[in-house]
């Protein structure tokens, strides 16, 4: 029996990287799960992994209620929400663009914010001991600097402090919210990174290095096994928490 039967959950951005991770281990432990990106391709990564597949820009909120409008029509209700979509941006602040700052906060947080007063309205029609369960991507840049992560850093703070709004009011109810914060996870969203250096391997070695663990996570086992727990009713008794995921790069001093 999968730990996630019975499930309808919903996971954003779900056409690469830690989003394709998560909905396949969320396939593989049963649950009816639906994979939104504005990426098409999406598609053919929800008919591989033997998801569903929606369009959405997180960033808009009619398309928030279109797809919880189609999710509970065709399903019947929302269990989880994974609020996984983000974009990437680096940059020192003073060189930092309104428009690039503006885009990545209209993502990264007004994505996740849009997604969490959706999902907790269907949420609340749920009956039974657990109602939901929310599950919002920040990052290690959400709980500490980082060069030339002005953008990119407050939004994924943004995420950890709203996580625990969502997750105190709605604590009683049974509807729970949590954030994960992951280190380097091997993904196309760390393109860009390799692609302005002469010799991306290096940067590579030089990385892995830096990291206690020795090695980059991996997207599904490392991130998909902690949204799997916190999707599942093995984490009743956790809300409001941040789950570091991290191979130890938060442990000490860089
Ligand atoms: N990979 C890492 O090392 C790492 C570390 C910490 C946090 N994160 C966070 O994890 C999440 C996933 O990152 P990833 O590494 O898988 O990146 P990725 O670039 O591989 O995937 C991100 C996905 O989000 C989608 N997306 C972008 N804008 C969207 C929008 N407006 N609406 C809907 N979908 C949109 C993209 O099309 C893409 O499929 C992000 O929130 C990221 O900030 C990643």
């Amino acid at each position: 029996m999968g730990r996630l039967n019975d499930k309808i959950a919903i996971v954003t951005g779900g056409a690469s990287g830690l989003g394709a991770g998560i909905a396949q281990r969320f396939v593989e432990e049963g649950a009816l799960t639906i994979i939104t990106d504005i990426n098409p391709e999406g598609e053919a990564v929800a008919k591989r992994l033997g998801a569903e597949f929606l369009t959405q820009d997180v960033s808009a909120e009619s398309s928030w209620v279109d797809t919880i409008d189609e999710v509970v029509s065709r399903f019947g209700r929302l269990d989880v929400l994974v609020n996984n979509a983000g974009i990437f941006s680096s940059s020192p602040v003073d060189e930092t663009q309104l428009e690039d700052w503006q885009r990545v906060m209209d993502v990264n947080l007004t994505g996740v914010f849009l997604g969490c007063k959706h999902a907790v309205r269907a949420m609340k029609k749920n009956t039974g001991l657990t109602r939901g369960s929310i599950v919002n991507l920040s990052s290690v840049v959400g709980l500490r600097g980082q060069l030339g992560g002005a953008a990119y850093g407050a939004s994924k703070g943004g995420v950890r402090l709203l996580t625990k709004t969502v997750a105190l009011e709605n604590a009683a109810i049974s509807i729970r919210c949590n954030s994960i914060h992951p280190g380097i996870i091997d993904t196309p969203i760390l393109d860009p990174i390799f692609a302005a250096v002469d010799d991306p391997a290096a940067l590579r070695r030089q990385i892995e290095q830096k990291l206690p663990i020795g090695y980059m996570g991996d997207p599904a086992r490392d991130i998909g096994n902690m949204a799997v727990f916190l999707a599942t009713d093995e984490s009743i008794y956790i809300t409001g928490a941040e789950m570091v995921v991290d191979g130890g790069m938060t442990i000490g001093l860089p």
